[in-house]
């Protein structure tokens, strides 16, 4: 127990809250985690490739809203890392390692038709749909606050999608 008579100073004060969950909680939450830092990251990586690349129907309004889906899931990214590392666990975000695991299928090279280019992007969305899905389903018994990290995502990740979406939809 704590001795709360004693002001804690650098040495006596937890590290992290490693120590106050407990190493079972949050290497459980960095399961589902990690892959999302990864996802993220990739998607952000070929959110400006698409945003570069696309041409045809709609353009200025595509190349346009790309830039703020970028925007969204470089925030996202930021804020998933920011959860593991608050917990007292590392995240690996380099590029290499984003490169090999992330799930999002590769995005065609080159200048890309409006509705493949939003067809692809949709794709990597769904594919880390999946992840959240998953992590949403299974932190319910780990942790709630890791929980509603990916709630928030994911309502914005649908919103995002439904945006883009509805370039190439059939009224
Ligand atoms: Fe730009």
């Amino acid at each position: 127990m704590t001795d709360t008579t004693i002001a804690p100073n650098a040495e006596t004060v937890k590290q992290d809250t490693t120590s106050i969950w407990g190493a079972d909680v949050a290497s459980g939450v960095a399961q589902f985690l990690q892959p999302l830092v990864v996802n993220l990251t990739a998607m952000s990586v070929d959110g400006k490739q698409a945003h570069w690349h696309v041409r045809g129907q709609n353009f200025i309004g595509l190349h346009e809203l790309l830039d703020v889906y970028v925007d969204h899931v470089r925030e996202w990214a930021d804020m998933v890392a920011e959860r593991t590392v608050a917990l007292g666990l590392p995240v690996d975000g380099r590029v290499q390692t984003v490169a090999s695991s992330t799930t999002t299928p590769k995005l065609t090279e080159g200048f890309t038709s409006t509705s493949d280019t939003v067809a692809h992007v949709v794709s990597q969305i769904d594919a880390t749909l999946e992840i959240l899905h998953k992590g949403i389903t299974d932190l319910d018994d780990i942790d709630l606050s890791s929980q509603d990290v990916l709630i928030e995502i994911e309502r914005g990740l649908v919103k995002d999608r439904w945006m883009l979406f509805a370039h190439i939809a059939q009224a």
